[in-house]
């Protein structure tokens, strides 16, 4: 039998939400396109962002390249440090994740050294999960695209966070815009990441979409006013042990001294969207990283974590990057990149919020999915991201009650509300339709909108009709 996640899988490729790329080829694994419903959605999560984290703390959003020149990465340390541990079988030469398959297999978390999987290996003889061969050739691999720039040997890697576009341009932004500490800078856009070993769905994608806050603050004063917005709020925080669970004011974790203000924002800032956008928050959990843990520029960690029917997925992280960026690149760009304060000229310390998007979308998906109780698989998502705000059938494609419902349409497109209208299948296949891709009020014209400008409402999650008249669906809607 299927599993649920299976099942919400298979639903969503069903009906528009998203599918493998290019898949009437020999798709590629780690590649996923959206749909019409699926576009929709994410673009509704891409502006609750924006406004959480850029228009309403007054910040500002940059777009910078995809490509980028290989001296920015070696600045950054993605040269040196953005690698995982792989094995190839010696059979069938497959490229294997050897930490993953220790913790699969063993239940032994990596402590990030090639020398102990070396050992491991030794005592426990791992076979490749494919074919059963013997594994060898232990070696860590760099997981960017590399790209040739023109036609020399110009090299270049495709972008593998859009923070490092950030960083390259924050001092020309700062001054271009007259910021002083503490300010924002935000970037939404595609990423790039070569995994060994995707799995199915949107769960790990070699090319995939980041929303990501750049805080930058001055090192010598961590005060911020977006504090007071979110220091009350309480979060569930688990402990850098892995299992002291508390539901905790970020007030308290700035006195308890394990973060800092500006932090402490992001936490908060990161709390507010998952609530708007629907996110089950008994799911959720704010995990403090152990040190082992750790990005290399990071010297706080906490990842958001989300439990989903495919595991517990690491959906946000969190760090405190000091001035690691800003001063790598400083020294390998030879560019002043400090900024003026009280105290003199500092680099900029750096907290980041980084949201995988299409972890958080599916997140959205799998909490939303009804796959039982109705006989159709419906999805209970947030209005605030449903892909269009209302659906507008006609009863009959007869006796002018299409032409009227096309009226009813463009009334409320003019008027702001997204509309999607059927007038296809049976009138029980078009509630279906409607409830499979989470539309929360569907209208349909029949006879009454003739003699009283009356309709009938639906509503998605109770199925309840009642009657309405055409000047209250605005309202009804709002
Ligand atoms: N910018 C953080 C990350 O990509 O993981």
């Amino acid at each position: 039998m299927a599993s649920k996640y299976e099942n919400i899988l298979n639903f969503c490729f069903k009906k528009g939400y998203f599918y493998p790329s290019n898949e009437i080829y020999e798709s590629v694994a780690g590649f996923y396109d959206y749909g019409p419903i699926g576009a929709k959605i994410k673009k509704k999560i891409v502006d609750i962002w924006r406004n959480i984290f850029i228009d309403r703390t007054g910040f500002h959003e940059v777009e910078s390249t995809i490509v980028g020149p290989e001296i920015m990465y070696k600045a950054s340390g993605h040269v040196d440090e953005f690698t995982d541990p792989a094995a190839e079988c010696l059979k069938c030469h497959s490229i294997i994740r050897i930490d993953k398959l220790i913790e699969e297999k063993l239940g032994i978390v990596w402590d990030g050294k090639m020398e102990t999987i070396e050992s491991i290996h030794n005592q426990h003889k791992l076979k490749c999960p494919i074919c059963g061969g013997e594994i060898g050739n232990f070696k860590k691999v760099n997981l960017m695209f590399k790209t040739g720039i023109g036609y020399g040997n110009t090299l270049g890697y495709l972008r593998p966070e859009t923070a490092q576009g950030i960083y390259t341009s924050t001092i020309r932004n700062a001054k271009t815009l007259g910021l002083k500490l503490p300010f924002g800078i935000g970037q939404l856009g595609k990423v790039f990441r070569n995994e060994i070993s995707p799995r199915q769905g949107l769960l790990r994608l070699r090319e995939f979409s980041q929303l990501e806050l750049e805080y930058f603050v001055d090192p010598n004063n961590f005060n911020c006013n977006i504090y007071d917005r979110y220091k009350d709020m309480e979060i569930p925080f688990m402990a850098q042990d892995g299992e002291t669970m508390r539901k905790v004011k970020i007030s308290k974790l700035f006195e308890e001294g394990i973060l800092n203000k500006p932090f402490g924002s992001l936490l908060g800032m990161d709390m507010e969207i998952m609530t708007r956008i629907g996110i089950n928050l008994s799911k959720v959990r704010f995990r403090h990283l152990r040190d082992d843990e750790k990005a290399h520029y990071s010297k706080i960690s906490v990842d958001v974590e989300i439990e989903t029917e495919a595991g517990m997925l690491e959906v946000i992280s969190n760090a405190h990057r000091t001035d690691y960026d800003l001063g790598r690149h400083q020294k390998f760009s030879g560019k002043n990149l400090t900024m003026q304060t009280e105290k003199g000229n500092v680099i900029p310390n750096c907290v980041e919020s980084s949201i995988g998007l299409d972890r958080l979308f599916y997140c959205a998906i799998d909490h939303g999915y009804r796959g039982e109780g109705r006989e159709n698989e419906w999805m209970q998502i947030s209005k605030s991201i449903s892909p269009f705000n209302v659906a507008v059938f006609p009863l009959e494609r007869r006796d002018g009650l299409d032409i009227k419902a096309k009226e009813v349409m463009e009334m409320l497109v003019n008027k702001g509300i997204s509309v999607f209208y059927s007038d296809t299948g049976s009138i029980g296949r078009r509630y279906a339709r409607a409830d499979e891709i989470g539309i929360p009020l569907t209208v349909t014209v029949d006879y009454d909108i003739l003699d009283g400008n009356a309709v009938t409402i639906r509503d998605r999650d109770t199925m309840k009709q009642e009657k309405a008249f055409l000047e209250d669906i605005e309202k009804m809607v709002r």
